[in-house]
């Protein structure tokens, strides 16, 4: 085969793999060197509402969370803070820079109990099966197997525990990467969680509360009202 029609032949499988969407799904987990990206979080002007997220998800102190795609820490500083003394903040991510820009954040701010987790790419492998609260603020989106990663984030929550997600939606976005509400819905009721808060603090993204229908989760205490109420 002459070298011309090798690269038509490459051109075509590039176009044909494009067009399923198979160079997004590769797309997804590339991302900048760690110093350029921790400058890009610290960038002022970000609109995080750290404060406001701590307040509406009411962490206490003794509450173990997992940020989980903690990047520079934006979200692990402020709610390990909120959840001392007693509590656990687990700051996990896929790149050991951004956990070592983390780890020397915490030292910092003498946070002896602010732990950094190098995840899988399908697994957060926490070290414990106690949290109460696994939180995504704007990472999800970057996972590759969304589904996986999230079934394998409930073996490590207690009953009532709660998975946390704020992420755009594609309709709100032109860009392809971010992630449609419905699928995160379906995902999350196909492992038995299911939306019981919704915050409308931010005006492009939507920030959820799953839990499942268990323990003492709010959805059972909803429940048990009605029920009463019935009576
Ligand atoms: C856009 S940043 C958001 C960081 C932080 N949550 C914030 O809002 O400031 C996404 C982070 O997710 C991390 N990430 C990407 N894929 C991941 C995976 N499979 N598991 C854990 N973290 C991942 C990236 O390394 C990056 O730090």
């Amino acid at each position: 085969m002459t070298k011309k029609n090798q690269l038509v032949i490459a051109g075509l499988v590039f176009a044909l793999l494009a067009g399923i969407g198979w160079t997004n799904a590769f797309a997804q987990l590339a991302q900048l060197p760690a110093d350029k990206y921790i400058a890009l979080m610290n960038k002022p002007g970000r609109d995080l509402k750290v404060h406001e997220v701590i307040k509406k998800l009411k962490l206490k102190p003794g509450d173990v969370v997992a940020d989980i795609g903690s990047g520079s820490g934006a979200f692990s500083i402020p709610m390990a803070k909120a959840i001392a003394p007693n509590g656990t903040l687990y700051a996990v991510d896929i790149d050991q820079k951004m956990l070592d820009y983390v780890d020397g954040q915490a030292k910092k701010n003498n946070l002896t109990d602010l732990h950094t987790v190098l995840g899988g790419h399908d697994d957060p492998k926490l070290p414990v099966k106690t949290v109460d609260v696994a939180f995504f603020h704007r990472s999800l989106h970057m996972i590759e197997h969304r589904e996986a990663y999230l079934d394998a984030t409930a073996t490590y929550l207690k009953p009532e525990g709660r998975i946390v997600v704020i992420d755009k939606s594609p309709e709100d976005s032109k860009s392809w990467m971010w992630l449609k509400r419905s699928d995160l819905d379906s995902w999350m009721a196909a492992i038995g969680f299911y939306p019981v808060q919704h915050f409308g603090i931010f005006d492009d993204r939507y920030f959820v509360v799953y839990q499942r229908p268990y323990g003492n989760s709010s959805l059972v205490q909803e429940l048990k009202s009605r029920h009463a109420k019935s009576k």
